[in-house]
């Protein structure tokens, strides 16, 4: 662990720093998790002094009557000035000097701030020298989004690589930083049994399903530029999906972990502007063009399913249906795996009930847990099937271990030096070439319009036929779970 790290926050009086990055660095703090020594150093432009930030940190946290939070409070630091001003980030960093005692300190910059800071923040960074590696290694943290198509992210990574290297740099997805989510890796690698049957010979389909129960609610202003497939689909989704269909990685080196996501995104094939309407479907919840700062006419979409096509010899032809909404029926984030059916039915039940394929569940949130759905035979019964489940929940399976919160791994991973949970700049360009079309296609003038669905449910209509024309339904495994 690195000694003296220092990680500085740039948008300090911001959400982000409030709801996430300062809790989660204090759960940290009373874990012992953090190197002695390390000092949170706050930059914003409110004019705020190290004790008022102390206090305002203070509210922000659920424990801060805790016996630890005075001495972690002891290392909040805050400087106040505007970023886009070159002497104010100069007067940062002779702070930040000051305060690592004029030694050369290991410096985390975290950009909490609105994307359009990205750029005037990096390049402020390398004028000054602030990005140089000497014997202290300094390191960007960036928020989601990184850009906003591919135009705009390879810009980004362009000013970003003109000051950092790319080892330097953390792009942050927090979906990586969920246990859950690094459990697929577990799940698929730290056991010999299911490696074996996970690929197009057992494998008929993969469900990815992120969806979300609220609406929009203050958030029109980002959201209307955005939609479901900038917001979701081109980071969570893909991040799942390149888990759950990656190759083994031969060590679990961040680059060799992120080599074979990014073979999954290159062999992914590519939906163009024309084909969308064959593979993807959209829609908007009825309400949304009323929520505030949204157009009333808005084209945004607030749902959209795909069927996505991976051209690889593990995955040739196995659809993976991802699909994402907000005002859906319920918050839910899982990964469904059905296999084939039995290549011949012996028990043909005297019910007619019909032998379900097999599926495996990897329940992300809520309810985090495993569950695989299986055919019983029903007691006393001459041939009649059931379908039961075994299932592994993290409540009651790891009872007194709590899930933390995805900024904890990601903060510290960041102050350790380990950027396998962060995305790359080939991994994050190749992203946005797969969406882009789609975005594109759903925006024209001439496309097809949004289907609409009522809040609550499970989207539209249209994406129920539109599996339906596939030969295929959506899974709805863990919602009967649980
Ligand atoms: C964010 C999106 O990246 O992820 C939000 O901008 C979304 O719109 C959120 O609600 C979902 O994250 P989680 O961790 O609540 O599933």
């Amino acid at each position: 662990m690195p000694a003296g790290a220092t990680v500085v926050i740039f948008g300090a009086s911001g959400d982000l720093t409030r709801r996430k990055l300062v809790p989660s660095l204090f759960n940290l703090y009373r874990k012992g998790r953090l190197p002695g020594g390390v000092r949170i150093v706050g930059f914003a432009r409110s004019k705020l002094t190290d004790l008022d930030f102390q206090a305002r940190m203070r509210e922000a946290v659920a424990e801060s009557d805790s016996p630890e939070w005075t001495g972690f409070a002891s290392n909040l630091h805050y400087v106040p000035g505007d970023l886009t001003k070159i002497d104010d980030v100069g007067a940062l960093d002779k702070r930040l000097s000051e305060l690592e005692d004029g030694e050369e300190s290991n410096r985390v910059y975290y950009l909490a701030t609105a994307p359009r800071f990205y750029p005037v923040s990096v390049s402020h960074l390398g004028e000054l020298g602030m990005a140089q590696e000497r014997s202290g290694w300094p390191r960007v943290v960036i928020e989601k989004p990184f850009g906003s198509d591919l135009e705009s992210a390879q810009a980004l990574n362009e000013g970003v690589h003109s000051v950092f290297n790319e080892r330097q740099v953390y792009r942050i997805d927090h979906y990586l930083g969920k246990d859950t989510v690094q459990n697929i890796l577990f799940f698929r690698f730290a056991n010999a049994i299911f490696e074996p049957v996970w690929n197009r010979n057992f494998v008929e389909q993969v469900q990815i399903t992120v969806a979300e129960a609220e609406g929009i609610g203050h958030r029109g202003g980002y959201y209307e530029s955005s939609g479901v497939l900038r917001d979701i689909f081109q980071n969570h989704l893909l991040q799942l999906l390149t888990l759950v269909a990656m190759e083994p990685p031969a060590t679990s080196d961040a680059d060799a972990l992120r080599n074979e996501k990014v073979k999954v995104l290159q062999a992914v094939r590519p939906i163009s502007i024309h084909d969308a309407s064959l593979f993807t479907v959209c829609g908007q919840y009825r309400g949304y063009r009323d929520e505030l700062d949204v157009a009333p006419n808005s084209k945004t979409p607030t749902y959209c399913a795909a069927r996505l096509l991976i051209d690889n010899w593990r995955w040739r032809d196995v659809p993976f249906y991802v699909r994402s909404g907000k005002a859906l029926n319920e918050r839910v984030t899982e990964i469904a795996v059905q296999f084939q059916s039995p290549p011949h039915i012996l028990f043909e039940s005297s019910v007619g009930a019909t032998i379900r394929p097999n599926t495996l569940v990897l329940r992300i949130q809520p309810d985090e847990g495993v569950h695989l759905k299986f055919e019983t035979k029903v007691p006393d019964s001459d041939r009649n099937v059931r379908s039961v489940h075994m299932d592994f929940s993290y409540s009651s399976g790891m009872e007194g271990v709590r899930i933390p919160d995805a900024y904890e791994r990601l903060l510290l991973d960041a102050i350790e030096g380990d950027a396998s949970l962060f995305t790359r700049s080939d991994e994050i360009e190749l992203a946005w070439q797969l969406t882009d079309p789609i975005t594109k296609a759903w925006a024209a003038a001439d496309s097809q319009p949004l289907a609409l669905y009522p809040p609550g449910t499970w989207g539209p209509l249209a994406a129920e036929d539109f599996l339906r024309e596939n030969g295929h339904e959506w899974i709805y495994e863990a919602a009967e779970i649980t």
